[in-house]
């Protein structure tokens, strides 16, 4: 692995996922999910908005002072008192950053009705102060998917000089699709003098469901930094997903050889956690953490995961810190699996008798979405009495 391959990632659950409608988190809880993530190895932790409110405030500065390993990052608006307000919370971490943004698209300009000139002037403004501040710093073009290419290498420009060390792309509507995430990408480093100087990151949301394949094409454009959040929670259609970009790497390193530092053992515990805190419940079919992702109900696909995983699982479950795949006992289950679960319940039967409750079973089963360990033992319970 060489350093050009190394992705940062950029974990922002506590603040964008934290923006969902519904998902407030309460200040224990942010602190307990921050922890997790220093400890699975995110590499900066956007902690919140410290500006937002008081107890936005005290959470930044929390997490900044328990930090690990983790970079801590705040965000703030371009105006010098978000900025300050920024900086009093994540100062007190062993490496802070500040992440300040303003909207670059002709209809983000409108809201604080700036001329293009005046918004050149501003970014100029709040990152220098920022830089005067912490040596890392974060800017980010809002809706720069949907900012005019000239005007967008304008201000990234002016913000690189004005000392930003992180610059971020952000596709804020969930609008821009693969290629042209690393097309943009690609062209950005191409055509903005000190490009080369600083890291491109990509921050992509799901409106088109789209995300985690935006973000991990932007990554073969160059950019170096995933902002994710766990779940993909976030607003409207959510984030990137955190452990789906993890495990694409991962698992399909032959073709994206990229490395990111996370301990993907720890990815199923974080996932559960930050459904039970934010009250958002994760899908049973989605992606690596869904109930669903390493579960096996068919006879044909239960059959040949008994004789080799890898016949229908692209990863093993241990990796995302599952003990083991689960095999769902359902009316398209076959003998085989009927065979080992019992075996597991510590129940061997003659073929004989494997065949009676099999009959039983498959009867349960038409009747029943799904067969539990329960069920099972009592239907053999019920061939002894009949013998
Ligand atoms: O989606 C977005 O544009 C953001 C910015 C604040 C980076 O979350
Ligand atoms: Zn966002």
């Amino acid at each position: 692995m060489t350093d050009k391959n190394r992705v940062l990632i950029f974990d922002t659950t506590l603040r964008d996922g934290e923006q969902s409608p519904g998902a407030t988190m309460t200040h224990g809880e942010k602190l307990e999910i921050a922890t997790m993530l220093d400890e699975m190895g995110v590499d900066i932790i956007e902690a919140g908005f410290p500006i937002a409110s008081e107890g936005d405030f005290r959470a930044v500065k929390e997490i900044a002072e328990r930090a690990k390993d983790a970079t801590i990052c705040g965000l703030a608006r371009a105006n010098l008192k978000d900025i300050d307000r920024c900086w009093e919370a994540v100062k007190h971490a062993r490496s802070p950053r500040i992440h300040t943004f303003i909207g670059t698209s002709p209809l983000h300009r409108a809201i604080p009705n700036l001329t293009m000139d005046e918004m050149a002037e501003r970014i100029h403004e709040t990152v220098t102060h920022a830089r005067n501040l912490c040596d890392n710093v974060q800017w980010s073009p809002m809706d720069a998917t949907r900012t005019e290419w000239d005007y967008l290498c304008r201000v990234v420009e002016i913000a690189i000089r004005a000392g930003a060390t992180t610059i971020n792309i952000p596709d804020t509507v969930g609008y821009t699709a693969p290629r042209e995430s690393a097309d943009l990408i690609r062209r950005l480093i191409a055509a903005v003098p000190g490009a080369e100087d600083v890291v491109f990151a990509t921050h992509c949301h799901n409106d088109l469901g789209m995300a985690t394949a935006n973000a991990l094409a932007a990554v073969e454009g160059g950019a170096r930094q995933i902002e994710c959040t766990i779940n993909g929670l976030g607003e409207r259609a959510g984030n990137t997903a955190l452990e789906e970009v993890v495990m694409a790497l991962k698992v399909r390193h032959d073709i994206m050889p990229f490395d990111t530092g996370i301990d993907t053992r720890k990815i199923m515990a974080v996932s559960r956690r930050v459904a039970t805190v934010s009250g958002f419940a994760v899908q049973f079919n989605k992606a690596i953490v869904g109930k669903n992702a390493f579960a096996h109900e068919s006879g044909i696909h239960q059959d040949g995961m008994l004789k080799n995983a890898e016949t229908f699982e692209i990863m093993r479950p241990e990796d995302v810190g599952l003990s083991e795949t689960s095999l769902v006992m359902g009316k398209h289950s076959g003998r085989a699996a009927l065979r080992a679960k019992l075996k597991d319940l510590g129940i061997e039967l003659a073929d004989n008798q494997l065949n009676d409750v099999f009959v039983r079973f498959k009867d349960l089963a038409d009747r029943k979405k799904e067969v539990y360990d329960e069920d099972l033992v009592a239907l053999v319970g019920q061939n002894d009495g009949s013998e």
